[in-house]
């Protein structure tokens, strides 16, 4: 139904070199059809964020299992899913700079792009460029309902801010955009209610109302005030969505193997994969990762190159053995390689160029 690849005769054992980013297609397909059921059951339309894989092929899925667009971070990121013949893009970020609008404006003549907007600066290079457009832009209110990151700061600013869109040439006005602070999710529904009805008192209707983000997403409400959600990192998972409890390690889809290159000591190893692979991102928590087949094993400093683990029960394995780990944020891992190795289950299916990789402008 989602049209992934099938399994191919090899092991994926038999087939990499590592650091290795794996990806079980078994795990995303199970990831993509729950997110996409409870989504639906929701009442929300599903507007899943591509920065996580960064790859057109998943992309694909999310939309043949419901979705109706995706969002992206970038416009790079946009234009890699336009080349795909992604045609709904929202891109959740404000757009800055002569050079990045005229991309914009390009982007916008050959898919239908949507973008967000919280500050008048914004507001007017996005007007000046699609002021002779033959379509107008929409755009969307970026609300800050506690993130502390972009966003309008008050549903009464939000509605200040939708009133300058809608005066703007060549933009309209299409709705709001939230991303919620972890444990927030049903709270900023209730933000975007608010200011939906001060909108509504000021004349002015949000078509869309899109919210997002893993860590909330099986404990949100039904919310008629919202409707679009925005999940990216649900598709892989990973240790920081296992340590607030959002999923399992079963959940994770994404996993880097590396290759044990030294025990000096019985309580020491090292392994192959440094930040340059499971990056220093720490989310929040100590440690660089997770080992579900050695729980106690602890990843406690990486080096470029390098990774430090702790055996504390002095059982540090052999040169030469494999560790499949969990990485703290899938999202940034994605980031680092040229190929991910799509896998099921023990058997592998491809590599598959991460696309998107890179485009960070
Ligand atoms: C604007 C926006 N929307 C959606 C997402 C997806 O969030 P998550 O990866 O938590 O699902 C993010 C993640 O950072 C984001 O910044």
């Amino acid at each position: 139904m989602l049209d992934l690849p099938a399994a191919g005769p090899l092991k994926w054992l038999d087939v990499i070199e590592t650091p290795a980013v794996l990806i079980d297609l078994d795990v995303v397909e199970a990831n993509i059809l729950r997110c996409q059921a409870h989504c639906s059951e929701l009442g929300f339309k599903m507007r899943p964020h591509i920065k996580t894989h960064k790859l057109p092929m998943l992309a694909h899925a999310q939309l043949a299992a419901g979705a109706i667009g995706v969002t992206t971070q970038k416009l790079g990121e946009a234009e890699i899913m336009a080349d795909a013949g992604i045609e709904d893009i929202l891109i959740s970020y404000n757009i800055v700079g002569p050079a990045k609008l005229q991309q914009l404006r390009r982007l916008a003549s050959r898919a239908k792009v949507t973008v967000v907007a919280d500050n008048a600066t914004v507001v007017s290079g996005l007007s000046d460029v699609f002021a002779n457009s033959p379509s107008p832009l929409d755009v969307l209110v970026e609300c800050d309902t506690g993130m502390g990151r972009c966003g309008v700061l008050t549903p009464q600013a939000a509605v200040a801010m939708a009133l300058e869109v809608a005066a703007s040439p060549g933009l309209r006005f299409a709705g709001l955009m939230t991303y919620p602070a972890p444990k927030q999710g049903n709270s900023a529904a209730g933000w975007l209610e608010e200011a939906a009805d001060l909108l509504h008192a000021a004349g002015l209707k949000s078509d869309i109302v899109s919210s997002g983000g893993t860590p909330d997403l099986y404990a949100m409400n039904r919310h008629d005030s919202v409707t679009e959600y925005r999940p990216g990192s649900y598709i892989y998972n990973d240790r920081s969505l296992i340590d607030i409890g959002a999923c399992k390690a079963s959940d994770c889809a994404l996993t880097v193997v590396a290759t044990v290159i030294s025990s000096p000591e019985p309580n020491r190893t090292i392994i192959d994969a440094g930040t340059k692979v499971l990056t220093s991102d720490l989310f929040g928590m100590q440690h660089y990762g997770t080992i579900p087949e050695h729980p106690d094993f602890a990843i406690v400093s990486l080096n470029e190159e390098h990774g430090r683990i702790e055996c504390p029960s002095g059982n540090a394995p052999a040169v030469g053995e494999l560790l499949r780990i969990i990485p703290n944020h899938a999202c940034v891992v994605s980031n680092m390689v040229d190929y991910v190795h799509l896998v099921r289950g023990d058997n592998y299916v491809r590599a598959e160029l991460v696309a998107a990789r890179g485009k960070v402008e």
